[in-house]
């Protein structure tokens, strides 16, 4: 099949995509900041750094879907409400056990796998080969975190 020039404009479904991916972004965020301050248990060391390593790789990739919607020429939504609308992670009222905010956690970062592989096919064109390899970076980046927190849970993985 013939691909379009790479003067394509993006169309509004692959800017609505970003959009939901920030607002899951930043309520996984909030909730990972939530955790790394509420968290309670003999492994508070370790539990407190791990969210802080994980809130700080979000903060970084907020930023970058925040910037590739205005590149698409898109205002990038900012406030509490709109994210609370489009997103389908919800942070917890309340405050989690340590393997609550484990199990939460990773279930987020898995919502965020299925959202990006949700907007992938509206970034098939070679036109959007930049915007692609971001989507690609970020599916891989959570699918680490889900790992991290699968395995901080002592979840076991499948043997070869
Ligand atoms: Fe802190």
């Amino acid at each position: 099949m013939a691909k379009k020039a790479s003067k394509a404009q993006p169309p509004n479904s692959l800017a609505e995509g970003f959009a939901n991916l920030l607002a899951d972004t930043y309520a996984t965020y909030l909730t990972t900041q939530g955790a790394h301050w509420n968290v309670e248990g003999p492994n508070f060391p370790e539990l407190h750094q791990l969210f802080q390593t994980q809130y700080e790789e979000l903060t970084l990739a907020i930023d970058g879907i925040a910037e590739h919607l205005r590149t698409m020429g898109f205002y990038a939504p900012a406030s509490f409400a709109t994210f609370a609308q489009r997103a389908r992670v919800q942070p917890p009222e309340d405050a989690l056990s340590a393997e609550g905010y484990l199990e939460t956690l990773q279930s987020a970062h898995e919502a965020i796998v299925t959202r990006i592989q949700e907007v992938l096919p509206h970034a098939e064109d070679d036109a959007f080969v930049e915007l692609n390899d971001f989507l690609v970076e970020r599916q891989d980046a959570h699918k680490k975190a889900a790992w991290m927190l699968r395995a901080t849970l002592g979840k076991k993985s499948k043997s070869l």
